[in-house]
C-alpha cells in the first residue's frame, strides 16, 4: 500500500511539474489541489481494495468514484427525495447495478484463480473472499450457533468494498487538502516540515518510505494531528443509546440519538486552551493524550469499538503523500482562494482549493 501511494503521488507530481514547466517565465502554476487529491486518494484506496492487475478494477474505481460524488450530492436532498425516481436516483441505481456486476465478475475471476492453485490475493477483495461463502440460501449477516457472524454473502462482500471506498477516499483527501492549506498559510511550518522530510527521507523518485522513516517524520505527524483537530474530515457523528443511561447527570432514555459535534468539541477552549482556534501543532509534541485537558479529546477518528478501521491506513497514506509533495514543491494560497469550508459528507472547501505551486528543482 505504501508503494502504491508513493507511486501514484509521484505520477501526480510529474503532472504538476509538466504544468509548471509549461506555465511560462514565472515557473509556477495554479493547481486545483482539491480535485487532484480527490482523484489521487480514489486511485490509492481503489488499488488497495482491488489490486492493480485487473482491467475491471479501474472500471470499478471509476464507478465507485461516480457513486461517491452522487452520494455527496444526495445528502443535500434529504431522505424523502432518495426514494423518488429522480434523474439522479435512476443514475445511481444504474451505476450500482453495473458496479455490482463488475465486482461479482472480479470475485468470480479470483475464485477461478484460487481453484487453479493461486490465492484470492492480498488486497481487500482477497481478504473479504477468505470470509465469503458462496451458498445462496443464507440470510445476509446471519449468525452461526455461537452468535458470531462467520461468513459473508456476495452482497455483503460488495457492500464492504463500497463502505471501505466511501469511508476511506474522501476522508483522507479532506485531511490532505486542509494540510496543504494550513502549510500554505503557515509558511514557517511548511519550511520546517520540508527540512525534516529532506533530512529523514532524502531518497530519489521511486523510493518508498518505510515504517522506520515514517516514525522519524515527527513534525509532519503533529501537523497532520493539528489539521485533524482544526478541520476534522467527519465533523459530527451520531450514536443511539442502547438502553436508558445517565450521562453526566442527564437522564437519556434508551433509543435516543445523540449527535457528537467533533468539529465544535475540538475547538473547545476549556479543553484545548485559549489558543484552541489557532494552528499550533506543538500542542501534540508530547503525544495525543497530553495535548488537551482530556486524554480522549481528539475525536477525528471517533473512539470505542466502532472507531475508524482505517486510521493507520489514512495517516500513513497522508504522511507519504505529504512527504512526496514537500520534497518537490513549495506552495502558497492562490489569490483566487475563498475560505468557505462546507460540510456535506466531509468538510470540504466549497470554492475549491487553488494553490500556487513552484518546483523546488527548477
Ligand atoms: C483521515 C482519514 C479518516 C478519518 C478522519 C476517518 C474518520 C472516521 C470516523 C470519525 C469514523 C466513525 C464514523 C461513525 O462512527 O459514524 C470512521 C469509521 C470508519 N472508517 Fe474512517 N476515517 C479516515 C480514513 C479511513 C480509511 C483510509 C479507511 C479505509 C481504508 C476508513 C474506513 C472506515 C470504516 C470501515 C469505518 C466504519 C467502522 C465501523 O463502523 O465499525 N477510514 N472513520
Amino acid at each position: 500500500m505504501s508503494a502504491v501511494t508513493a507511486e501514484a503521488t509521484e505520477q501526480m507530481a510529474r503532472r504538476w511539474c509538466e504544468k509548471i514547466l509549461h506555465s511560462g517565465a514565472r515557473q509556477a502554476a495554479e493547481i486545483q489541489v482539491d480535485r487532484a487529491i480527490c482523484d489521487l486518494t480514489a486511485e490509492i484506496i481503489g488499488r488497495a481494495a482491488f489490486g492493480t492487475s485487473h482491467q475491471e478494477a479501474s472500471e470499478v474505481l471509476v464507478l465507485m468514484h461516480e457513486m461517491q460524488k452522487m452520494g455527496a450530492a444526495a445528502m443535500l436532498d434529504g431522505p424523502i427525495l432518495w426514494h423518488l425516481p429522480t434523474r439522479r436516483n435512476l443514475t445511481v441505481r444504474r451505476l450500482d447495478k453495473l458496479l455490482r456486476s463488475k465486482i461479482t465478475a472480479m470475485m468470480a475471476a479470483r475464485v477461478a484463480a484460487a481453484n487453479c492453485g493461486g490465492g484470492y490475493g492480498d488486497d481487500l477483495l482477497g481478504l473479504l473472499l477468505e470470509a465469503w461463502s458462496p451458498e445462496p440460501e443464507r440470510q445476509a449477516g446471519s449468525d452461526d450457533d455461537e452468535g458470531t457472524t462467520t461468513t459473508l454473502t456476495t452482497g455483503e462482500v460488495i457492500d464492504e468494498c463500497k463502505t471501505f471506498f466511501g469511508a476511506g477516499q474522501e476522508t483522507t483527501a479532506t485531511l490532505l487538502v486542509w494540510t496543504v492549506f494550513l502549510l500554505s498559510t503557515h509558511p514557517q511550518w511548511q519550511d520546517k516540515v520540508r527540512e525534516e522530510v529532506l533530512r529523514e527521507f532524502p531518497g530519489g523518485d521511486g523510493d518508498v518510505p518505510n515504517s522506520d522513516t515514517l516514525s522519524r517524520l515527527k513534525l509532519l505527524h503533529i501537523v497532520l494531528l493539528e489539521t485533524l483537530r482544526l478541520y476534522p474530515p467527519i465533523v459530527y457523528i451520531q450514536r443511539t443509546t442502547a438502553s436508558d443511561a445517565v450521562l453526566r447527570g442527564i437522564e437519556v432514555p434508551g433509543g435516543t440519538v445523540i449527535s457528537i459535534p467533533i468539529g465544535l468539541l475540538q475547538r473547545d477552549r476549556e479543553v484545548w486552551g485559549s489558543d484552541a482556534d489557532e494552528f499550533n501543532p506543538l500542542r501534540f509534541s508530547n503525544g495525543v493524550a497530553r495535548a488537551a485537558m482530556d486524554p480522549h479529546a481528539l475525536l477525528s477518528f471517533s473512539l470505542g469499538p466502532r472507531a475508524c478501521t482505517g486510521k493507520s491506513f489514512g495517516i500513513i497514506e497522508a504522511q507519504i503523500v505529504m512527504a512526496v509533495i514537500l520534497r518537490k514543491f513549495t506552495f502558497s494560497l492562490s489569490p483566487t482562494y475563498v475560505h468557505k469550508p462546507k460540510y456535506v459528507v466531509s468538510l470540504t472547501p466549497k470554492c475549491g482549493m487553488p494553490l500556487i505551486f513552484k518546483s523546488l528543482h527548477g
